[in-house]
């Protein structure tokens, strides 16, 4: 693309200012610039400021039903289980990472994943995800591909951080990278806003950018070649989950659900997590920003709070609904951010929110799944998430929730743990109590 040729294309939606300063910049700048013009699809602005057009109203959720979740035991327990297994055996299982985000909220200077977790060895985020790929693929002696989506500001270093650690033990043939999107940022009145002179302020695409990011670059082709069924989908920044959880697979195949959500009780009626909700035939993912105080409070016949289910992020998906919903646009969210912007030719980073940030998010697929599955766990085994500095969420509660579950696998085997004594368990060693009981028996016998 040449000049005159980005001029014309800006012209024709609204974004001329975006060569102001043409005149200044270095040859390296304008081709730089030039190449971000290029990519820029005016359907996409077209999108963008129809988005901002609906800023503030908040989708009708009144009509929503609380979902039927199941609680898998006894029989039906194990009847899943097998059912996952034979997946997870056949090799028709795989695992996904986003991995994309900023990590704004924890400050983190790098990839989330690679955050120093481990309570006694320091291992990041991503040593515990791939650990536990690694250990499922043992135990059920088929590989499980690990797709990881990054965003272009933190490949490199992901990509560095499974290098230096030989992929945590994994085959890298096993192990695929790709980049999610990035859109531009807008101001209120829909211009896209620079953020130096010669670069237009980009931001990822939201973990729903997945869809279009997983087909673009070959990963959708990847799975399909290898014949993947069932997807995994999971969050870099909580090392307590239980990644391919054969129960969790097995009940998605069994109920022969094409997008599947693990769901815990909520904490309290505030807790700020969606819900998914069933609206006539269909299910849609319901903001906690969208509930109002009556749906928050309401309670069922038994006393319990009738919504009581939010979603942590853990999802199975079928490969094939993957595809189906790869090529459809999404929905857009805003974001009110402070954005580095240009005033008189500086750069200035305002105090208060100045501008949008569009991202699109995974759950808005949930309304064109043909059939969904709804299942409860506990919180306390699977979710710990590391999202902010300190307080709740943060390093400290997740190492101790870490400990606390490592600490109970000793228990059940017998064991006892003085309260001070760190503990840390290497997925690869001990997956679950069971493993601990047999290694523990050949250990002390
Ligand atoms: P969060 O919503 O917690 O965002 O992401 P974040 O970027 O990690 O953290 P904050 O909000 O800036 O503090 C939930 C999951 O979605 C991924 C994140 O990497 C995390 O695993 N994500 C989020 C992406 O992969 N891409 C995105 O654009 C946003």
């Amino acid at each position: 693309m040449n000049y005159i040729e980005a001029s014309g294309k800006l012209a024709s939606c609204g974004q001329e200012h975006l060569l102001a300063y043409w005149k200044e910049l270095s040859k390296k700048e304008r081709s730089a610039l030039l190449e971000q013009i290029a990519a820029i699809e005016p359907e996409d602005l077209r999108r963008c400021g129809e988005a901002l057009g609906r800023d503030g109203n908040v989708p009708d959720s009144s009509k929503g039903k609380a979902p039927k979740v199941a609680r898998l035991r006894g029989t039906a327990l194990l009847k899943a289980i097998a059912a996952g297994e034979k997946e997870l055996r056949k090799g028709r299982v795989a695992a996904l990472l986003v991995a994309g985000g900023q990590g704004s909220r924890l400050g983190y200077d790098g990839p989330k994943g690679c955050y120093p977790v481990g309570p006694i060895s320091g291992a990041p985020l991503f040593y515990f995800h791939a650990r536990k790929i690694l250990a499922r693929s043992i135990r059920y002696g088929a590989p499980i591909p690990f797709y990881v989506m990054t965003s272009e500001a933190n490949n490199a270093a992901t990509v560095a951080c499974f290098e230096e650690n030989d992929y945590f033990g994994l085959d890298p043939e096993n192990v695929f990278f790709f980049t999610q999107g990035m859109w531009p940022g807008m101001t209120k009145d829909g211009k896209v806003i620079l953020d130096a002179p010669g670069h237009i302020f980009m931001s990822p695409d939201g973990h729903g950018g997945l869809l279009a990011a997983l087909k673009r670059s070959g990963a959708l082709a990847d799975m399909k070649k290898r014949g993947i069924k069932s997807v995994f989908f999971f969050q870099v920044d909580n090392p307590l989950v239980e990644i391919a959880d054969p129960a969790f697979i097995g009940h998605h195949v069994l109920e022969k659900s094409e997008y599947s959500l693990k769901l815990c009780a909520k904490r309290d009626p505030y807790e700020k997590v969606g819900m998914p909700m069933r609206f006539g035939s269909s299910y849609r993912m319901v903001e906690y920003t969208e509930m109002t105080d009556e749906q928050c409070n309401r309670r069922g016949k038994d006393g319990e709070l009738y919504f009581k289910y939010g979603s942590p992020a853990i999802h199975v998906f079928d490969r094939a609904f993957l595809e189906r919903e790869a090529s459809k646009p999404m929905p857009l969210h805003l974001a009110f951010k402070k954005i580095p912007a240009l005033e008189n030719g500086k750069v200035v980073k305002p105090a208060e929110p100045n501008g949008y940030k569009f991202e699109k998010f995974i759950f808005d697929i949930l309304p064109n799944a043909k059939r969904a599955a709804f299942l409860a766990f506990e919180q306390k085994d699977e979710f710990s998430p590391v999202k902010n500095a300190e307080g709740s969420d943060s390093p400290d509660t997740c190492r101790a929730d870490m400990r606390s579950k490592w600490v109970g696998w000793l228990e059940e085997a017998g064991m006892k743990v003085p309260p001070d004594m760190p503990v840390e368990i290497d997925p690869v060693y001990a997956l679950d109590a069971s493993d601990i009981k047999s290694v523990g028996l050949m250990l002390f016998n």
